[in-house]
């Protein structure tokens, strides 16, 4: 598992092709879920209970839709949650697209919507953690970075400064590779 961070710079845009939060398009749910489930299996039904929990406050899923010129299609997916001790920061993860699309630029769009998205949120920081996909994460600009503790859906029933307390970020600084 290899932690990566990316500070967010200047804005970007994709003619129709955009990323919407989740919950305000629950009608895509569903797609969404069969979408994430092609890549990593979960049962359906957690799957669209955990969608479900995309609010304003985080989790936040984004996702990449094109359209509606040749019909809405559903490209990709992304989620935001907010960083244990780190305000200006989100950890971004399940971060997929469609497998049909892939290899076509969409990747890129979905990551560098998503940092859009985030920016204008007021975040200055994506981190992620990834086994396999470094290079293409690299290839878009993050850095190995110090790991970090993603509070997933927990902050929306559990206080920050809780987690914060609880949490067992190591001491030392992690060593920079890039
Ligand atoms: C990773 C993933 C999102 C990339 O999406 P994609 O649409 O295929 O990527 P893109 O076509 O937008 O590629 C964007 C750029 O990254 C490069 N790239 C893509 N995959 C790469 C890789 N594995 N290593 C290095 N560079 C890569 C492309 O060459 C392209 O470069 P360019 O913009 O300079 O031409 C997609 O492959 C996917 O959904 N994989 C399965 C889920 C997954 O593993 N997600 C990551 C979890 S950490």
């Amino acid at each position: 598992m290899i932690a990566q961070t990316r500070m967010l710079e200047s804005a970007w845009c994709e003619g129709e092709v955009r990323v919407v939060p989740l919950h305000r398009r629950p009608d895509l749910v569903e797609a969404c879920a069969d979408l994430v489930n092609s890549e990593w299996q979960r049962s359906r039904g957690a799957r669209i209970h955990g969608l479900q929990k995309s609010c304003q406050d985080f989790p936040v899923c984004l996702v990449l839709i094109q359209g509606p010129g040749n019909g809405e299609q559903l490209l990709g997916h992304a989620r935001l949650s907010r960083v244990v001790g780190r305000s200006s920061s989100l950890f971004v993860e399940s971060v997929v697209v469609s497998k049909a699309q892939r290899g076509k630029g969409y990747g890129r769009v979905l990551m560098e919507e998503t940092e859009r998205y985030a920016r204008a949120r007021g975040f200055q920081r994506l981190c992620l953690t990834t086994h396999d996909k470094q290079h293409f994460y690299a290839h878009l600009g993050y850095v190995l970075s110090q790991p970090v503790q993603n509070a997933g859906a927990m902050t929306t029933f559990v206080p920050m400064e809780v987690l914060q307390k609880f949490s067992r970020l190591p001491k030392r600084r992690a060593r920079s590779y890039l």
